[in-house]
């Protein structure tokens, strides 16, 4: 079968790339293959586990190309230069133009770590988003995977999960739980099914 060909995009640990690489394994992407890792930082650890599976990486390091369009530009090169058809950001802490986003609409993901269109948009990000539904004492949080578009956490939603907040929890504890049961599970899940959807599209 012909298979989608990846590129996940990150910016630290790379848990959600994890997740992806292990349905990957399991047989549970058939329709696509993560070909290639793009990091922003050269110090992103999920570049080790890119190399633990073999997974091409490229750096675009944000300290060396300060200038968004610049930046971008390599990255959408990189993307060209890999026949790249379908990217996922997956802890990708930059928000990109609406250029960019045009070169690749409708094929570009993201994750986010909350239920849309709660505690999302600009500043919304990483350890942030669990120390705000703390804050606000709302009892359910979750995860969110949705087409990215020049609006920040704006897109279409393709999968939510629904996650507990406990009494107890802090922003790690909760940031802990949402991966486990919300992330790891519909990340994936959502990588197949546009990598199916892309391939009925040619
Ligand atoms: C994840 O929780 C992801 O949802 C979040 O950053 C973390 C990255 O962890 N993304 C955002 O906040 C995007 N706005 P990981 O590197 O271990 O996958």
């Amino acid at each position: 079968m012909r298979k989608t060909r990846i590129a996940v995009l990150c910016s630290g640990g790379g848990t959600n790339f994890q997740a992806i690489v292990n349905a990957q394994e399991a047989g549970l992407i058939p329709h696509g293959e993560v070909v290639l890792v793009v990091a922003d930082n050269k110090d992103a650890y999920v570049l080790q586990r890119a190399a633990r599976y073999h997974i091409e990486s490229v750096v675009v390091d944000k300290r060396e190309f300060p200038d968004r369009a610049e930046r971008e530009e390599v990255i959408l090169s990189v993307m060209r230069g890999h026949d790249i058809e379908f990217i996922v950001f997956a802890g990708f802490m930059t928000i990109l133009s609406a250029d960019f986003v045009s070169a690749y609409e409708g094929r570009i993901i993201n994750i986010h770590p909350a239920l849309i269109p709660s505690f999302c948009g600009p500043g919304y990000y990483g350890l942030k988003v669990h120390e705000a539904v703390l804050a606000r004492g709302v009892k359910v949080t979750g995860a969110t995977v949705h087409y990215v578009t020049e609006v920040c956490d704006g897109g279409p939603v393709i999968a939510q999960k629904a996650v507990e907040v406990r009494e107890d929890d802090t922003p790690e504890t909760l940031q802990k739980r949402v991966m486990r049961e919300a992330e790891w599970v519909i990340l994936p899940e959502a990588v197949e099914l546009v990598a199916k959807k892309l391939q009925g599209e040619e």
